[in-house]
């Protein structure tokens, strides 16, 4: 992005509803007259309200709301997750652009946005229904340094830092249901999708998709999804902003990964635990092998899911449903 826009759009920002006259902008930013007016008009085209009058200069009416990485970037809190994005219109998935761009040596903390998605893909071979414009269809490139069996640590550390994330964007407080579901009142808002390039030995990279609800109303659910799935606008109660969610999402999961890889994985379970709506709860687990029920004790460092039947007995669930009664 220009410099000298981003810098007149932080003017326009801190000053927003105010008139900063051309003179001002023009000495701060040494650039001339028609230079305002010519990135002005580059801002508007980008989403944001903008009102100019040649006595006053310009004020700053409303922010963009546009996903454009040029309106994403200059609001960017994080150092290196979120430097490189790219956004589609409409694609089939995400992930399928994510693990080109990987294949085609794109930088650890690439992310890719789209408006729809006419493929969207779930857990266990599933379709994540991605309309158009109102929900987050992003994924993440990341090359950790780590084993293949580290991976699923990033799922659930993706789980908390979204969970913050859309507390900090709407104050709507989600609770985590096992594996990685954030849910609002039993009913889905988010889900996370994680990918890998791997040897055993050896993470190539791993793609972190993230599907989340965000200004779906009521009628926009497909009837078979309506009693299970909400939005984080229905929970709210408002509209929220998708640009807000995004930017806080990449600096929460920047700083809990850097947390990670100094600390470990310690203090993510922990955060993730004390999220979790299952632990604790007698659940019904449905695995490929048929159906399991006990209390959920815990998480391994894996991810896995410890379940104790009435037996007393603790079992380890890798992959499955989890139905609370
Ligand atoms: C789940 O089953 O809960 C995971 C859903 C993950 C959906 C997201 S949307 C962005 C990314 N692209 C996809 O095709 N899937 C993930």
């Amino acid at each position: 992005v220009n410099e000298k826009r981003k810098q007149l759009l932080s003017i326009l920002l801190k000053n927003k509803g105010k008139y900063v006259s051309g003179e001002e902008i023009s000495q701060r930013l040494q650039i001339s007259r028609t230079a305002i007016w010519k990135h002005v008009h580059e801002l508007k085209k980008d989403g944001y309200q903008i009102e100019g009058l040649r006595k006053q200069g310009y004020r700053l009416l409303e922010a963009s709301e546009s996903l454009q990485p040029s309106s994403l970037t200059p609001f960017l809190q994080s150092t290196w997750l979120g430097h490189q994005i790219h956004l589609f219109e409409e694609t089939a998935s995400t992930q399928l652009e994510a693990h080109q761009l990987a294949r085609l040596q794109a930088p650890s903390g690439t992310i890719v946005l789209a408006e729809q998605q006419t493929q969207g893909k779930g857990r266990l071979g599933r379709p994540w229904f991605s309309p158009k414009g109102s929900g987050i269809w992003m994924s993440m490139i990341i090359r950790p340094q780590i084993p293949l069996s580290h991976v699923p640590q990033l799922t659930l550390l993706t789980a908390v830092a979204v969970l913050k994330a859309v507390h900090k964007a709407t104050g709507v407080k989600l609770g985590i249901k096992w594996p990685n579901d954030l849910l609002f009142e039993a009913r889905k808002v988010a889900g996370i999708l994680t990918e890998v390039n791997a040897e055993p030995d050896l993470v190539h990279y791993v793609i972190i998709g993230i599907g989340m609800n965000a200004n779906q109303e009521e009628k926009d659910f497909t009837p078979d999804i309506q009693h299970i799935a909400t939005s984080l606008r229905l929970a709210a109660g408002k509209k929220v902003s998708r640009k807000a969610l995004i930017l806080h999402i990449l600096e929460e999961w920047e700083s809990l990964y850097e947390l990670w890889l100094e600390h470990g994985f310690t203090i993510i379970k922990t955060l993730w635990e004390s999220h979790s709506v299952s632990l604790g709860r007698f659940v019904t687990a449905r695995t490929v092998n048929g159906e399991l029920a006990g209390f959920a004790r815990g998480i391994t460092d894996e991810g896995v899911l410890l379940l104790e039947d009435e037996q007393g007995q603790v079992h380890k669930i890798y992959s499955a449903d989890i139905e609370t009664p």
